[in-house]
């Protein structure tokens, strides 16, 4: 999908379609009423019919409207004037996205910057813009026989800012460029994800991930089970004793910043499938746990979006990568591993294995002297049940890191929200045989995990991000969601403009 950003009237935009929104009542906006004057009353006389109403979402195609340049026009309903909110106009994008596709348009002219959101500046449209438009646009079909692959949709879409609007254009232009990115590296992050367990391996994502590295030029090491072994990593050998495929600890790292600037270190659980181990997990839903790379998925996405974006900062990305399976020398509940960091751990459920992986990845990132270590893991079921499939969890050892990703999620819609990490819940992880049990009982599932890590993150400062609830989609379109990309990606780009 190309982006390009530019004045135009929409009355002379010959694209192969302009989209321009009306609002509920048949309120046009700025480029609609451009149309509608030109063309002498084409959207009024829609609207006048009582078949559009311009609530949020609505969507008609217009074809030949007198003297417009453009093949179609598409008039989009987005709801009340001058209470249009973030969520409404991403959902009214979402639907015009559905409709150009429908009619197989691909090359756009999206007159939308025009809308008043409340809160939002033109730019901040843009980023939505792009994102919805490259969320319809994203198929997962390399498994599929030809005939049934959908057809790509779009080949381009221009942004349009009003005429003569110099200093939007040159903002727009900006934050369509950051948001390209953001897509891509989401785009990359489904991708990864959605490959079945069969073909994403530690090996292979760790494979893909020096592709990408070896293409934008940063550094790469992948570490197997000697290194690991030589390092003392047995809470992640550990997870990996009952597997077939050897794990992998992914280290990418990207030296955009200063020399003595401290990096950013990004973390993510990149376990390619979570069968539970010898704690078996039940059938239901099983094939989803192909899904518990995500984290790790959305930690190589961000960097590749640094390096991509050129960002003044210092990134390093860590994935420790394993499967968690059932076999006779897999761990046993009741097993007792050393971490790296020297802790004893009684590993009372096999199936939380991803906070032991992490803890040694945690461990091993002290090396680099970290200003902040941000992990992202589909960690705990406990976190769905606490806030849905529509928000991540965030806790971490560092107020201002933490409301730093809130904010950044924010931003993009891709929201986070805190819960506590009080010191009263480490009791729940007490084992009388070793310095930590892995698990924390029912109550407050997610807290605990979090808890379990804190244990090796007081060296800096740290935020955890659950993201079991949001990274993927059960379902009639189950697909990964490419969450919490947008968060992660906009967490640096502010970090960059700080700065600079
Ligand atoms: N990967 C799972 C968490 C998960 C489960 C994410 C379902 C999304 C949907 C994790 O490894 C796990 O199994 N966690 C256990 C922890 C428990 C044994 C303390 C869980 O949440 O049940
Ligand atoms: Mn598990
Ligand atoms: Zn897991």
């Amino acid at each position: 999908m190309e982006i390009a950003v530019q004045c135009q009237n929409p009355t002379a935009d010959n694209n192969d379609c302009v989209v321009v929104g009306v609002y509920e009542g048949g309120t046009l906006s700025p480029a609609a009423t451009l149309i509608d004057l030109a063309s002498g009353g084409a959207l009024q006389a829609l609207i006048n019919t009582g078949d559009f109403s311009g609530a949020c979402g609505e969507t008609q195609m217009l074809y030949q409207v007198p003297k417009i340049a453009a093949a179609r026009v598409l008039v989009l309903g987005l709801g009340t004037h001058g209470k249009v909110k973030d969520s409404q106009f991403r959902k009214a994008a979402l639907a015009a996205a559905h409709a150009l596709q429908n009619a197989r348009i691909s090359r756009v002219s999206l007159h939308l910057l025009d809308t008043p959101v409340v809160r939002r500046s033109a730019s901040a449209l843009a980023k939505i813009l792009v994102q919805a438009m490259a969320e319809v646009d994203y198929h997962f079909d390399q498994h599929k026989k030809p005939a049934d692959k959908p057809q790509r949709a779009f080949g381009a879409m221009q942004l349009i800012v009003s005429e003569g609007n110099m200093a939007e254009l040159a903002e727009v232009q900006r934050a369509a460029a950051e948001a390209h990115a953001t897509a891509r590296a989401v785009a990359w992050a489904k991708d990864l994800a959605n490959e079945p367990g069969n073909v994403c391996t530690p090996a292979w994502l760790a494979g893909q991930a020096e592709a990408m590295a070896q293409r934008l030029g940063i550094k790469s090491t992948i570490l197997g089970p000697d290194a690991m072994e030589a390092l003392g990593m047995h809470l992640l050998l550990g997870v990996a004793n009952g597997s077939r495929q050897p794990p992998r600890l992914i280290i990418l790292e990207y030296w955009g910043g200063a020399e003595d600037q401290a990096p950013i270190v990004l973390v993510g659980k990149g376990l390619t499938f979570d069968a539970g181990g010898i704690s078996l997990k039940p059938a239901d839903k099983m094939e989803e746990m192909k899904y518990d790379m995500c984290g790790g998925a959305s930690a190589l996405a961000a960097i590749q979006a640094a390096a991509e974006l050129k960002l003044p900062l210092n990134v390093i990305t860590v994935v420790p990568a394993s499967e968690n399976l059932p076999d006779g020398q897999a761990t046993k509940p009741g097993d007792i591993h050393k971490s790296m960091k020297g802790l004893s751990v009684e590993i009372v459920n096999t199936d939380a294995e991803g906070r032991l992986i992490l803890a040694d990845a945690l461990t091993y990132v002290e090396r680099f002297e970290p200003d902040v270590v941000i992990d992202i893991a589909t960690l705990t079921g406990a976190c769905v049940i606490a806030l849905g499939h529509q928000t991540a969890a965030v806790l971490g050892n560092h107020e201002g890191l933490v409301h730093e990703l809130i904010a950044a999620g924010k931003e993009n819609m891709d929201r986070a929200w805190e819960l506590p990490l009080f010191d009263e819940y480490q009791e729940q992880l007490k084992s009388p045989f070793a310095d930590l049990s892995n698990v924390g009982g029912r109550p407050a599932g997610t807290i605990t995990a979090a808890c379990f890590l804190s244990r090796f993150t007081e060296n800096y400062h740290w935020a955890h991000l659950d993201i079991a609830g949001v990274a993927w989609k059960s379902g009639e379109n189950k697909g990964a969601t490419g969450r919490p990309v947008p968060l992660l990606v906009e967490y640096l780009l502010r970090r960059a403009r700080q700065v600079a």
